[in-house]
């Protein structure tokens, strides 16, 4: 999501430091940016040009210095709290005083994050839904320190953006993923327990509920490692068994089958990179 974040800051005429831990993650992170402006210069008959002056506003790296003149960061890696919080401290000790840091993680305490800064009352939430592109909604997280300020400039910012805020507070999944992860996590155990094929549990709920896509393919799109990652912190954090991921799901990601990303999930995707 990363570039998607990169693209759409861009865009709306920021300069972005681009900063991944490899540099052929960089590198395809930049191609994918490429590809998707493409779409969008197409879709919204951009001048000749435009797609390659807002890829030439990312500057891609790996060395985390990038921060240094940055009056925003906005971290997303892995759901690793420890990783996220590694970062946040290294961002913390790099960024302007003034500067804010936003996290778009999906489910991870923005409390717990801000406690790992000199600066709780500048940090929050700003989680971006896939494509980021396309989706219009940034879910914007209050930790319990965020500052009214900092709430204020973040709701600025994703209406620069082109995409609608809505404030939510720190809860384990916020309001998107507490809602949208037992729904995936149904339609693994309907899957597992042999209710339906994967097929028509997805054409019940586009069909039926007028879901834009059904709940396995939007779990291929998301990363099935990324899904069981929210469901275990819903899990553990709600303490309620109703959360529990489904074991197929998990034998899902021990094989390696995380969706689009690595070629293979439910669905197969010859033309995706491999991870
Ligand atoms: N970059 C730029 N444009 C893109 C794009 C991308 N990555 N992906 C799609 N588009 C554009 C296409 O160009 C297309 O434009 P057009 O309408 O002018 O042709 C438009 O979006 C629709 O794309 P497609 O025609 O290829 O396909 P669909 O009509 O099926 O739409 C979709 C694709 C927008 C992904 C749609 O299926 C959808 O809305 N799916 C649900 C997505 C969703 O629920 N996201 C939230 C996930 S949860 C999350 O991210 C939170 C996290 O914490 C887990």
């Amino acid at each position: 999501m990363g570039s998607g974040i990169a693209q759409v800051f861009a865009t709306a005429d920021f300069e972005v430091e681009l900063v991944d831990a490899r540099p052929e993650l960089v590198a395809r992170a930049l191609d994918g940016m490429a590809r998707s402006l493409e779409r969008v210069a197409r879709k919204q008959e951009w001048t000749a040009g435009r797609a390659a002056e807002v890829l030439a506003r990312i500057h891609g790296g790996t060395r985390l210095e990038a921060a240094r003149d940055c009056p925003v960061a906005v971290e997303a890696v892995n759901e690793d709290a420890a990783l996220k919080r590694e970062i946040f401290a290294r961002l913390d000790a790099l960024a302007p005083p003034a500067a804010v840091l936003a996290s778009n993680t999906s489910s991870i305490s923005i409390t717990g994050l801000a406690a790992a800064t000199r600066r709780p009352a500048q940090v929050i939430g700003m989680h971006f839904m896939n494509p980021v592109p396309v989706m219009r909604l940034v879910e914007l997280i209050r930790g319990l320190a965020t500052s009214d300020a900092t709430c204020a400039l973040a709701t600025d910012l994703a209406v620069r953006l082109g995409k609608t805020p809505v404030e939510v507070n720190d809860a384990p999944g916020f309001v998107s993923n507490r809602i949208l992860m037992p729904m995936i996590n149904e339609a693994c155990f309907a899957l597992m327990e042999g209710v339906a094929t994967k097929e028509a549990i997805d054409t019940v709920m586009t069909l039926g509920m007028a879901h834009p896509m059904g709940p396995l393919t939007l779990a291929d799109l998301i990363g099935l490692d990324v899904c069981l990652n929210i469901l275990e912190v819903l899990h553990r954090d709600l303490g309620d068994p109703k959360y529990r991921p489904c074991p197929l799901l998990r034998r899902m990601v021990e094989a390696g089958r995380l969706g689009r990303k690595s070629g293979r999930g439910f669905y197969e995707y010859p033309e995706a990179p491999r991870a």
